[in-house]
């Protein structure tokens, strides 16, 4: 719901649970109130204060009065150069050469059901979800306009934004940096939380409280990349789980991003975010406009757990697009881990049918089918079976497939090219690089230039090729590189600054042509695990693969992590065999199908090679996804306890909308002797009704349950347990 008090120039954003609140003062300065728990409304800029504060200059609206300074006052988007030295949220180069983005309030406009943003991620929503407020704001000087985009998701308490940027002047205008986000609090000292790591290791929550200065996290590896997510947090001192504001703010980007939060030196906090700065330079020419990608903030009054469940929410409504959003995924396996690239039909087929006959009800051929591809340095490019391998190349492959009642997926990787392959060979000036500098390789390869439409277009031929002549059911869309040396042939030395974003348009141009020409693929991201595991990627590809690691214990906290913004349904998960690949650890079959059961589930192993007691295990498993999986889809997700290195438990509650079915997840952590009695309290239940636990006889009340806790069995070294509830 919006509250606009137009003389006033006041706009109330309110959600359910939260008050969002922007004004334009006297000046036209566009202040920002409040955001936080909900409140009735009414004028909150009486939370502003005013002081003469040296060095803080003063506007030429107000003359001489020094109290007034854009440097102390919480602004809704920062300009840069005329006396905000905080974080700017514009900056821009004008013909004359100067760097000054003042802004002030023009006009405004409402409209029912969200807004969308051309060729980007955004959330989607029509009247009876979503309404728009759009608010213009001007630099008189530069004939910049500024339109900034707010949607509000009442409900869901969700608040999108994005900033429209355009040049009304006859000279072009060099933008810098344009945020999608701004957001100031005043006097509240805040935590900052962010999900880093690497390869194999995304997504471990690091919270520190904010220090003054800037800190910021963000990636310049032209992917949203494994070590910073953009999505980060910020809370009140001693907030956790269940108490205390916090605030959660995404990124709806797979590119260069960049998330800072600055103290200042009066102990304001400002968050911006958006396009990393780094090499971006974008020229707008006159009339022509630059849309930033979207940002989504959630705030809770009431925890993180609150904050999560309200964006998986969202993400699952208002974001996921996909047929199979609504629909049962199939129980796949994957023949990565199975294999590497050392198969062919033969043995392939047998890993088929064994898989079959426990229930697997896709099969996935990743890495190795196509070109001359034996190993990971050849032949991305030739997107054409390997005839050695594959006999009766795609078709007959995924006809034999079919016939064991299997649905077939394959594996791509189509932004990169290999040296020796036909298509380098045959458009070398096809990769991004400039001309004449050596070549800096990522796992032996290079990185198409999508900024090219002919670029795109051959790709998408040649998948739509791929597409029509086999029956494929899914595809993995893999990247495994950083990019580097980014230039592009096709675009002029002055705009070589824009080549970062437009290789991650080009991506999205692609990902929504092969997803609208082939609506019923299943397309699921990818970026060596989860490179670009981001919102941006969930409008096109509805589950990512979460992490390159599969062992169970180190997918607690990558799962963990990952689940403060996004749905376990989005979360691509495989049971793997042990010895892990990645770990060298051995973790019980039972647990391992337990932590990729709380994903999307699968296998990466070869099912052939296991005892008749594990299969047996397999099927039981596969039976067990069947009948969680619109829980774990649908339902509300609680971290009951965070992945710990002491050897405490790891558990988490999925609970169905109308808390009448849940399942308790837990795996136990190493074993020391003389462990002490564990419990743990559960969440989300209903405190009137009684429940029934797989394998107990009697009921146990929701209070108790909730407020005692439930005692937990003596487990061994990462032994798992899955309950179901059930209230009677
Ligand atoms: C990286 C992915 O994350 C793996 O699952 C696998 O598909 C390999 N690439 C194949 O090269």
């Amino acid at each position: 719901m919006m509250i606009l008090e137009n003389e006033k120039r006041i706009f109330t954003l309110q959600t359910r649970n939260t008050t969002y609140q922007i004004k334009a003062d006297e000046n036209g300065v566009l202040l920002h109130t409040y955001y936080g728990p909900r409140l009735r409304g009414g004028d909150l800029s009486r939370l502003i204060r005013y002081a003469d504060r040296g060095f803080s200059p003063n506007p030429n609206e107000v003359g001489n009065n020094r109290t007034y300074s854009l440097d102390t006052l919480p602004q809704e988007y920062s300009g840069s150069g005329a006396g905000d030295f905080r974080l700017p949220s514009l900056e821009l180069e004008l013909a004359d050469g100067s760097h000054v983005a003042d802004l002030r309030y023009v006009s405004y406009r409402q409209q029912r059901g969200k807004y969308d943003l051309e060729g980007l991620p955004a959330f989607f929503g029509g009247e009876a979800a979503a309404d728009t407020l759009v608010i213009t704001l001007e630099d008189a000087a530069a004939q910049v306009r500024v339109e900034l985009f707010y949607g509000v998701f009442e409900e869901l308490d969700l608040i999108t934004r994005a900033a429209r940027i355009v040049n009304q002047g006859d000279q072009p205008v060099r933008l810098y940096r344009a945020a999608s986000l701004c957001l100031d609090f005043s006097g509240l000292p805040l935590e900052f939380i962010t999900f880093d790591g690497g390869h194999v290791k995304e997504r471990k929550l690091n919270r520190a409280p904010l220090r003054p200065g800037i800190q910021s996290v963000g990636s310049i590896r032209g992917i949203s990349s494994h070590q910073h997510n953009p999505f980060v947090m910020l809370c009140e001192p001693g907030a956790d789980e269940d108490h205390g504001t916090c605030y959660g703010a995404a990124l709806l980007y797979s590119g260069n991003f960049e998330a800072a939060a600055e103290r200042s030196q009066f102990e304001d906090v400002r968050l911006t975010m958006g396009i990393h700065p780094f090499h971006f330079a974008w020229t707008l020419e006159p009339g022509q406009a630059f849309t930033t990608p979207e940002a989504a903030l959630i705030c809770s009054p009431s925890g993180f757990g609150q904050m999560s469940r309200q964006f998986h929410r969202a993400i699952r409504t208002h974001l996921l697009r996909d047929v199979w959003r609504d629909r049962r995924k199939p129980v796949q396996v994957n023949s990565w881990e199975a294999f590497y690239f050392d198969y062919d039909q033969e043995r392939l087929l047998r890993f088929a049918k064994e898989s079959a006959q426990l229930g697997v009800e896709m099969f996935v051929l990743d890495d190795g089918w196509f070109g001359r591809r034996n190993s990971d340095s050849s032949s991305l490019g030739d997107w054409w079976a390997n005839e050695e391998k594959l006999p009766d190349g795609l078709s007959g492959l995924s006809r034999e497939i079919n016939a064991l009642g299997m649905e077939f997926g394959l594996w791509i990787e189509p932004e990169m090219v290999s040296e020796d392959s036909q298509l380098y060979q045959t458009h070398p000036d096809w990769v991004l690089n400039p001309a004449g500098r050596p070549y800096t390789r990522g796992r032996s390869q290079l990185v198409l230039d999508y900024t090219r439409e002919e670029v795109r277009e051959y790709i998408f031929q040649t998948l739509q090729k791929l597409l029509e002549t086999a029956r494929i059911s899914y595809l993995k869309w893999d990247m495994n590189r950083a990019l580097t040396q980014v230039w592009s042939a096709a675009l002029p030395a002055g705009r070589q600054g824009e080549v970062y974003h437009r290789y991650v348009l080009g991506v999205y141009d692609l990902l929504e042509r092969i997803r609208q020409a082939n609506p019923h693929t299943l397309i699921e991201g990818c970026s060596g695990g989860g490179g670009r595991f981001d919102m941006g990627m969930l409008y096109y590809t509805p589950q990512i693969w979460c992490s390159d690691n599969t062992d169970a214990i180190d997918r607690l906290s990558i799962q963990y992590g990952t689940s403060f913004a996004y749905p376990p349904a989005t979360m691509g998960a495989h049971v793997s065999a042990v010895p892990n690949e990645q770990t060298g650890r051995s973790v019980p079959l039972e647990t391992r199908g337990a932590v990729a059961l709380s994903g999307t589930f699968g296998y990466e192993m070869d099912l052939g090679a296991l005892s008749d007691q594990e299969k047996a295990v397999v099927v039981q498993q596969i039976q067990d996804y069947r009948e969680s999986y619109t829980l774990i889809q649908t339902g509300d997700y609680y971290r009951l306890s965070a992945p710990s290195p002491d050897g405490a438990p790891t558990a988490w509650l999925h609970v169905s909308q109308d808390r009448r079915t849940a399942l308790l997840c837990l795996v136990s952590g190493q074993v020391h002797a003389g462990p002490p009695f564990r419990q743990v309290k559960l969440k989300g239940l209903d405190p009137a009704l009684s429940y029934r636990l797989t394998g107990d006889d009697m009921p146990w009340p929701g209070d108790v349950l909730m407020q005692a806790g439930y005692p937990l069995p003596m487990l061994g070294e990462y032994e798992c347990l899955r309950l179901w509830l059930k209230a009677e």
